[in-house]
Parts: C-alpha cells; sequence; structure tokens
C-alpha cells in the first residue's frame, strides 16, 4: 500500500508486512468473514484468536464484557472476561488454509494455547503445515494458562516460559515463534530473557491487564455482572497504553528480539509511540471492537503523511528512535528552570490551573478580577501541572538551563 506515494512496508521475524497495522487475536479475528472484511479493508494481517486442540473446553459466559467511561469519552478501557477461541483447531486450520489462498500477500498467523508438551508441538505443526506465516503463543490469558496453576498465566513463570517456548521452537519447521507476555509481573526483561533462553524468534508484549473494571455501588454488582457475580477482567484499550509503552521500551532496552507491541493503541499517533519504543509492527483489538475495520484508512494516511512530512523514509528509521532518550532519574538534567507562561488569548477563565496549582501544586497561580490567571514566578516551580489541566492549550512552559543546578 503505497499511501501519500511512501512505501510503509516492514519486515518482521523475516515476514513483509506492507504496513505495521495488524489484528490482535480477539474477537475481530475469530471469524472467517470477518478476517476477509478486515484484509479488504486494508489490514496488512492478522493474528486470529487463540486455538486449542480439540476437545479443549472452552466455557464462555455472558456477558463477558464491560468498560470504563472517562467523562464523555466511552471506552477509556474495555474489560473482558473472554476465554481462547470455542473454535479449536481443525476449524482455525481451514481459516488459515482459506486465507492464504485468498490473501496470499497478507500475513496471517495463528494463535496457540495448549496445556501440555504434545498440544503446543501437535499446534505448531498443524498451523505450520496450513501455512500460518507465524506462530504465536499465547502465555498470558488473563483468566489463566491451561495446566497452569489456577488463575496464573504461564508468562509470571520463568521456568515455565523458557520450558514451553523451547517446546514450541523445537516442533516450528518454518515459522517464527513468537512469545506473547503479560506486564504483570515484577520484571518484565527478566521475563523477556526467559523468551529468549527458550528459542522463541519474537515477543508480543504485551497483552490485557488483569484488573476490577468497577460495581453498581447500589447492588454491588461487579462488572460485567454475571447474576450479580463477576471475576477478575483482562483490561485493554487506551487506558493501557502507557503500561505497554513502558513494557515494550524495557524490552528493546535489554533483549535483541524483535516486538510486536499490543495494549492500548487507537490512532497512528499511538502507533508510532510504539514503533519508537521498539515495536516492529503494532496490533489492535479493542479499538478495531469500537470504531471497526475501517480505522486502518488512518492509520495508513496518518502514518505515511506524519513520515513525508518529517522526511521519514522507511518505517524501520522509527522503530526504536526514542529509546536513548529513556533515561534514569539520576542521569536526568537538575539544571532546568521551568516556568508557566499564560496565553491569554487562549484562557477560557475555568479556573482549573488556579485550582490544581493551589490544592496539587505550589500555590503559584493566582486569578485577576477578571479572573486571568497570573504566575506567581517567585513560587512557581514548573512541575507542569496547570499545563496538564488547562483544556485549552493557555498554558506553557518556558525552560531554561540555569547556572545553579535546582
Ligand atoms: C474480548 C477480547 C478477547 C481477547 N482474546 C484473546 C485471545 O484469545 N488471545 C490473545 O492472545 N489475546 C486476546 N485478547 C487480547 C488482545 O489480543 C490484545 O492483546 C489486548 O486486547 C490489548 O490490545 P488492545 O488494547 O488493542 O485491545 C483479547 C482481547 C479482548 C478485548
Amino acid at each position: 500500500m503505497k499511501a501519500y506515494g511512501m512505501d510503509l512496508s516492514v519486515n518482521f521475524c523475516g515476514i513483509r508486512f506492507e504496513h505495521p497495522f495488524l489484528l490482535s487475536a480477539a474477537p475481530p479475528t475469530d471469524d472467517l468473514d470477518m478476517v476477509r472484511r478486515a484484509f479488504d479493508a486494508g489490514w496488512a494481517g492478522a493474528v486470529l484468536k487463540t486455538t486449542s486442540v480439540e476437545g479443549t473446553p472452552v466455557p464462555l459466559k455472558y456477558p463477558m464484557i464491560s468498560s470504563t467511561d472517562l467523562g464523555p469519552q466511552r471506552v477509556a478501557s474495555l474489560g473482558n472476561i473472554d476465554l481462547i477461541s470455542e473454535h479449536h483447531i481443525d476449524v482455525v486450520e481451514r481459516r488459515v488454509e482459506a486465507l492464504k489462498r485468498e490473501y496470499p500477500d497478507h500475513v496471517v498467523a495463528a494463535s496457540i494455547m495448549g496445556s501440555r508438551q504434545e498440544d503446543w508441538q501437535t499446534l505448531v505443526q498443524r498451523l505450520e503445515a496450513a501455512g500460518a506465516d507465524f506462530i504465536e503463543c499465547s502465555f498470558s490469558c488473563p483468566q489463566g494458562s491451561m495446566g497452569e496453576r489456577p488463575g496464573a498465566m504461564l508468562a509470571q513463570s520463568l521456568a515455565a516460559t523458557e520450558r514451553v517456548a523451547g517446546w514450541v521452537k523445537a516442533a516450528a519447521r518454518r515459522c517464527p515463534v513468537v512469545i506473547k507476555i503479560t506486564p504483570q509481573v515484577t520484571d518484565i526483561v527478566e521475563v523477556a530473557q526467559a523468551v529468549q533462553r527458550g528459542g522463541a524468534d519474537a515477543i508480543c508484549a504485551s497483552n490485557t491487564i488483569p484488573s476490577l473494571p468497577g460495581f453498581d455501588v447500589a447492588t454491588r454488582t461487579p462488572s460485567p455482572g454475571l447474576d450479580g457475580k463477576s471475576t477478575y477482567s483482562g483490561l485493554s484499550g487506551p487506558a493501557i497504553k502507557p503500561i505497554t509503552l513502558r513494557t515494550i521500551a524495557e524490552i528493546a532496552r535489554a533483549v535483541p528480539l524483535p516486538i510486536t507491541g499490543t495494549g492500548g493503541p487507537t490512532t497512528w499517533k499511538d502507533a508510532v509511540e510504539f514503533l519508537l519504543v521498539g515495536a516492529r509492527t503494532v496490533q489492535f483489538a479493542t479499538a478495531v471492537m469500537h470504531h471497526g475495520f475501517d480505522l486502518v484508512e488512518d492509520l495508513v494516511d496518518g502514518l505515511a503523511f506524519f513520515m513525508e512530512d518529517a522526511g521519514i523514509e522507511h518505517v524501520s528509521d522509527l522503530v526504536g528512535a526514542a529509546l536513548p532518550r529513556l533515561r534514569g532519574h539520576e542521569d536526568l538534567p537538575g539544571d532546568l528552570r521551568a516556568r508557566s507562561e499564560v496565553t491569554e488569548a487562549l484562557c477560557v477563565r475555568c479556573d482549573l490551573c488556579h485550582v490544581a496549582c493551589r490544592d496539587g501544586g505550589h500555590g503559584a497561580i493566582q486569578v485577576d478580577s477578571d479572573r486571568l490567571p497570573r504566575i506567581d514566578e517567585e513560587r512557581c516551580v514548573g512541575c507542569g501541572l496547570c499545563v496538564r489541566v488547562c483544556p485549552t492549550g493557555a498554558l506553557h512552559l518556558k525552560v531554561e538551563r540555569c547556572a545553579q543546578p535546582s
């Protein structure tokens, strides 16, 4: 796809993607016709929803989805108590075959989960034979991985991560093996290193985050309520993007495996952020479940326009480009003097900066009789809170280098 004449293609584990955007393993990839429509809409690839060997029980429970809103914004996050696909390998094999036959230039990946060595290895071999381009292993289902301690995810055990990654890799002949991990661990780098020791080809970082989306306080019913009861949900969508960025960055700085990013992107800018911290491709689920497959047009156009405008020739030039800017707190400059400044023409006199600074900052913003904010230069330390709460962009920080460290 050449949007604005730009070549947006990327290489992930030797596989060419027309652009870096693909669907992650989730409901949008759990139906053959839906994936066909997604490919027709312009998605470069899809990871089919996680499958298992025939006979594996998949006791889905409904309703399974909840959400949190933030003021007028619906779906600041989704919560789900979904499991893997109810469609077993026999169905998914046929889907992979059909998709590769009909869309040979699109990337078709299969996601797998097993409980025994023989299951993991059978799944890889059959999906490889069906024509899958890569195999993603779900080590991070928030409802627990089969065969592990109930409720625990496989990727929460370093030993299990290394062992099972090794089983899958040993069985794969042609397909790159990608391990999908969870950010819900103490040290994400240790997990990524275990994936590497297991011999896998790449990491998918990361997944939903275990959560409790909320309650109806009148009835004490947790959400989603099933006859008044619920369980912990996997949180996805915009609310988790900052956690995903941190997860990808930490892995990219420490482990040389390629990364495909998942967890929170909605816009092309989000996707560029994923690339900047080290992802080579970006997967989408919640944004598509909210806005539909046509979202990909905005992603492709936005990325192409951004690259053309910035004079960036290849998507790969963006990958990891922001990592050198991430430092330990001790390495950050201590000689900057920042102060807030007001652009009066933009101020709507809402008082939010005054209240935030008074009760959460340094009491450095007074309001005049005409309710315009006035910055007390002596009290302002340049923390940046007022800039963040201003709804109109009327405040900004002026930053100077000073002789004496503050
Ligand atoms: C309803 C639902 C079902 C999901 N099922 C799977 C699954 O079967 N296997 C898997 O690896 N990830 C599954 N995921 C996780 C997504 O692939 C994705 O990693 C996660 O939602 C974070 O990305 P997002 O913020 O773009 O949604 C599911 C997500 C949702 C919302």
